[in-house]
């Protein structure tokens, strides 16, 4: 079977590593792909929204299943676009339609999903720009911090959480009126706050079946001790510590089950990931998000941890089949360092000579923003490697993930010394 992969991250490499290893596995292809995946598959020039290419790379290459990595072909309805084309129908893809990506193409969506089907969450209220007196005025009823989403896909970045009336107030102001996240912030939702620990979760289901994939946790700030900006993630670790199977258990019982059948109940077709954000708030698990893939960096620690045949699994996600057996799982730890360009996530250099790159590395090395330029790897974007260690412990595999890095350089190469650290006394 030949696999198509779509998209261009550290995670599209992480799949195609993983699928590779499958043995239904014959060639893969990625679209657009980067450096990491040129060297072990084949990159086709295809932008992930450019469907009718995508569709001819299919037909061209005999493809027997469709990976897509990113939520962006999702929401915009790449599944819909093969169901509806009689050439394409028939090859299976791993991914929802348009109407199970609302989960993550909407805020408020996913939000009034989780209440119909009582599955843990902040209470929330959503607002338009017409609404904005009745909105300021809630503020007023709401205990700082206080949490603002925009409703549609900002690239990860329209959560705001304001400390005082006042500034969520200005927030929103920014947010509704001028459209600090474009249409995305068209509308808003005002959500109380929760405190607690953060981890993900992941499940891959065909609508009926599920199996739940080894969680992680990813680190989004930019800066040590989780200070400064937010960023797609700087680092990820799996397993999480404080996620036992006490935790776990309630986590299937009032997320994953309800979540599945609240699908099931309301006609939406799902075959493909569901990566489930949660809070841990006193050991109970409570939902921040939904997304409809997988998550970066989190995949370059989980996959590594599967021993199952991960081409099987997907295969049969995508038809509708997926077995009702336990997913094996490597009980080693792995622990992900995202490697960026000086000044991410805000401006950076592309175009920067990597190198240590061909060292003998004991660690995984997963490419993000990287691209071919001559003979070298060149960086080609803001987060540019994932590094991954793995080991019986979080502290070796941490270490086999810095060793490798500390061999890896580029003019402004930036990354933080301190992933995994504040769960080491946990592990
Ligand atoms: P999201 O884009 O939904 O992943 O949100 C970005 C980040 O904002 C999350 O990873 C959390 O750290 C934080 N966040 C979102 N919602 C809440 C909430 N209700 N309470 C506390 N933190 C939140
Ligand atoms: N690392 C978070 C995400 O992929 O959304």
């Amino acid at each position: 079977m030949n696999v198509l992969i779509i998209g261009n991250g550290g995670r599209e490499h992480a799949l195609a590593w993983k699928i590779k290893q499958s043995s239904l596995c014959d060639e893969v292809f990625v679209a657009p792909g980067n450096a990491g995946t040129a060297a072990i598959a084949r990159n086709v020039a295809v932008p992930v929204d450019d469907f009718e290419g995508i569709g001819k790379i299919c037909k061209d290459h005999n493809i027997g299943l469709v990976v897509v990595g990113p939520e962006g072909p999702l929401v915009a309805g790449i599944r819909d676009y093969f169901e509806q084309d009689a050439s394409l129908s028939a090859i299976p893809l791993v991914g929802p339609g348009r109407s199970g990506a609302r989960l993550e193409g909407s805020k408020d969506f996913s939000k009034q999903f989780m209440l119909r089907h009582g599955i843990p969450t902040a209470r929330a209220k959503a607002f338009l720009e017409a609404n904005l007196e009745e909105a300021m005025e809630y503020i007023s009823t709401c205990k700082p911090p206080i949490v603002l989403k925009a409703d549609g896909l900002a690239a990860g970045k329209g959560v705001i959480i304001s400390l005082s009336q006042r500034e969520a107030r200005e927030e929103l102001r920014q947010m509704l009126v001028n459209r600090k996240f474009g249409e995305a912030s068209a509308k808003v939702l005002v959500e109380e706050f929760l405190n607690g620990i953060e981890l993900s979760v992941f499940v891959l289901t065909d609508g009926e079946r599920y199996v739940i994939l080894p969680e992680a946790k990813d680190y989004k700030r930019i800066g040590e001790g989780d200070t400064g900006l937010n960023t797609g993630g700087m680092g990820a670790i799996s397993p999480v510590p404080f996620a036992g199977p006490d935790f776990m258990r309630k986590v299937e019982e009032r997320v994953v089950v309800p979540t599945i059948q609240g699908l099931k109940k309301e006609g939406i077709p799902y075959r493909g990931f569901i990566f489930i954000g949660l809070m841990n708030v006193g050991g109970d698990p409570y939902v921040i998000e939904y997304n409809v893939r997988m998550g970066d960096p989190e995949t370059q620690a989980v996959l590594p941890r599967i021993k199952s045949d991960f081409g099987e699994l997907l295969l049969a996600t995508a038809k509708g089949q997926l077995p009702d057996l336990p997913l094996e799982v490597d009980d080693e730890h792995a622990a992900t360092v995202v490697m960026v360009a000086g000044g991410y996530p805000n401006e950076y250099k592309k175009g920067n000579r990597i190198s240590g790159l061909d060292q003998d590395h004991d660690a995984l090395i997963f490419h993000a923003g990287s691209a071919l330029r001559d003979s070298d790897v060149v960086t080609n974007g803001g987060r540019v490697l994932a590094i991954t260690g793995r080991d019986g412990s979080l502290d070796g595999a941490l270490k086999k993930a810095y060793d490798a890095a500390a061999r890896i350089s580029w003019d402004g190469v930036y990354f933080r010394r301190d992933i995994g650290k504040d769960l080491l006394k946990l592990a």
